[in-house]
């Protein structure tokens, strides 16, 4: 048994992954709904051959020295991987595994629900009917614009903002995409999407839906000046991370009508205190974090941190590495 890798696994897990672990390794798994305090996390690392790491667990140079030389593997249960210092990682060798492709489908199905429930207006309907306002069938009651063929203006054009525009065009919508490359004829032209420019795409969608990366290049984005070239009609919707959005400009956007509505996914901080003004707002919509919850995928995320878990303790290489460079100088 002494050869059995000895991993910790930072939450409980689908059990399509964690069966897997339990079974080849000497496994500490994080019992608890929160996630582990930082003073547990840094202990729970120490002397690990691999650890299997959520987006809400900070893996920097005091979470690596802490678990010492011996660390052969970061697995992280998202495709984001803003939680880990990817450079400290490479620095040490230690290749870093997330699950991309798996949850492309059900992320864009959770941004394109938000951007429907924000335009038409979901959650104030549902509240409506429950605080007993529903007297009547009223001709102005609740209107919206239309999602089918307005524009979506698509910010981030990788495998998730594809996929939105796979949803759009079933609409009929106009989509509009920005990146920090114009994508290939053969990827836009079948998806129906026009490059153009951020500020060009602010000032001609009815719907903004952010896909990117957060980087120090996309953090605020989302700023007071960008919500000001926006129509004042436009609904932004963010699945990807909180801190891509500006929260305060955000707030005044929608409390001073520069901008028509809101839907979140992802806040800055996470979870969002209930004491944050963007929830005094009706035309703002907020869930928790849950772009990737659907029953498969969340299994499928499950295996694929846990194969990359598994391989990166063998030594072998990682099924899906964020660092292949680590590789490089092997
Ligand atoms: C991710 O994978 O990065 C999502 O934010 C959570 O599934």
């Amino acid at each position: 048994m002494a050869d059995r890798p000895r991993v910790f696994v930072a939450r409980r897990i689908p059990a399509a992954g964690l069966d897997r672990v339990l079974e080849a390794c000497d496994a500490t798994v994080w019992p608890d709904e929160l996630p582990p305090p930082r003073d547990e996390l840094l202990r729970a690392a120490e002397g690990c051959d691999g650890v299997l790491t959520l987006l809400t667990d900070r893996v920097d140079d005091e979470f690596l020295d802490r678990a010492g030389p011996g660390l052969r593997v970061v697995s992280n249960y998202a495709v984001g991987f803003d939680n880990i210092d990817i450079p400290a990682c490479t620095r040490r060798g230690i290749p870093v595994g997330n699950t991309p492709g798996v949850l492309t489908e059900t992320t864009a199905d959770l941004a394109f629900a938000l951007m429907m429930a924000a335009a038409r207006r979901l959650p104030e309907g549902d509240r409506y009917v429950r605080g007993g306002q529903w007297k009547t069938w009223g001709p102005m009651t609740l209107l919206g614009p239309d999602v089918h063929g307005s524009t979506l203006g698509i910010v981030g054009f990788g495998r998730i903002g594809q996929a939105m525009a796979r949803r759009a065009r079933g609409f009929g919508m106009e989509i509009l995409y920005h990146d920090v490359v114009e994508l290939p004829a053969s990827v836009s032209e079948p998806l129906g999407a026009t490059y153009v420019p951020l500020d060009e795409l602010y000032a001609r969608s009815d719907f903004i839906s952010l896909h990117v990366n957060l980087t120090p290049e996309t953090r605020h984005l989302i700023s007071t000046d960008a919500l000001g070239k926006m129509k004042a009609t436009a609904t932004v919707v963010n699945t990807s991370r909180g801190p891509v959005v500006d929260q305060k400009a955000l707030y005044e956007a929608l409390r001073d009508a520069v901008i028509w509505s809101a839907a979140l996914d992802v806040t800055d901080p996470e979870p969002m205190p209930l004491s944050d003004p963007l929830l005094s707002l009706d035309n703002c919509l907020v869930v928790p974090h849950i772009a990737s919850a659907s029953r498969p995928t969340r299994g499928k995320m499950a295996e694929m941190a846990a194969a990359n878990l598994l391989a990166g303790v063998r030594g072998e290489r990682l099924p899906t590495p964020v660092n292949p460079e680590v590789y490089e100088r092997a």
